[in-house]
């Protein structure tokens, strides 16, 4: 069993996502574990039966009242069993450091939302051979806080992230296997880690054979159905 989520991203209107949803039934993940990540105003419209639903975010203000703040409890009962935390646009973006990363772990977790916590280095960390002190240190900072329970890590380089530009295999299944190696030494756990980062219907064919990979994380390739199609095709050859 292999993971593959969707990450849609701010990209949908209310229309591509109803003409979206008209082809959810012909998904069919099959031994592979498939969860999909819409915006929050389509979450209670989708037709999930063949897949598990994410949310894109969760609120790191526990047990506070925040207007426009989506809570553990309103995710999970809207269905959602998966919440993406720590994802490289929203460190950006929205400036989450690692006390939202613990809060919003632990609001999914009291909520018995499950944690998919992205983690990778930028161009500039790449570069400057900085990539495993990255990761090593948003792991522990994070992790070291937080209940170990029901995580998935995904290792998403942000250089890769929406540029065409995947990372190599062998670079892939070296950091996968670095961050495997940390969480084994420091918790004696073996959470899944997954790759993100221009992944589509061409290159799966490459990222498939990385051994270490417990999964994919697909961002843009995932706005066509077709797409999401033709990567669980191909998972399920393997
Ligand atoms: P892309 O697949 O568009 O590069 O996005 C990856 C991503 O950010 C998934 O979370």
């Amino acid at each position: 069993m292999k993971y593959l989520i969707c990450n849609f991203k701010n990209k949908m209107d209310v229309r591509d996502f109803q003409k979206y949803n008209e082809h959810l039934m012909e998904l069919n993940p099959g031994e592979n574990k498939l969860i999909m990540c819409f915006s929050t105003p389509y979450l209670l419209s989708v037709n999930h039966a063949k897949f598990v639903l994410g949310s894109q975010d969760i609120s790191a203000l526990i047990d506070e009242v925040v207007t426009g703040e989506l809570t553990g409890h309103q995710l999970a009962s809207c269905g959602v069993k998966y919440v993406l935390v720590g994802h490289s646009e929203r460190r950006i973006w929205k400036k989450e450091i690692n006390i939202d990363f613990i809060n919003k772990i632990t609001e999914a977790q009291n909520n018995g939302i499950n944690v998919i916590y992205c983690i990778g280095e930028s161009l500039k960390e790449k570069v400057d051979n900085k990539t495993e002190e990255v990761l090593e240190k948003q792991i522990k900072e994070v992790l070291n806080n937080v209940t170990l329970k029901n995580i998935i890590i995904a290792y998403e380089p942000v250089w890769a992230i929406g540029t065409g530009k995947t990372a190599l295999k062998d670079d892939i299944a070296n950091n996968v296997k670095f961050i495997k190696q940390i969480i084994k030494e420091n918790y004696d756990l073996n959470f899944p880690v997954l790759y993100g980062g221009s992944i589509n219907h061409d290159n799966i064919e490459d990222l498939i054979e990385i051994k270490e990979l417990d999964g994919f994380l697909v961002g843009s390739a995932s706005l066509d159905w077709q797409n999401v199609v033709k990567i669980l095709d191909t998972m399920h050859k393997d």
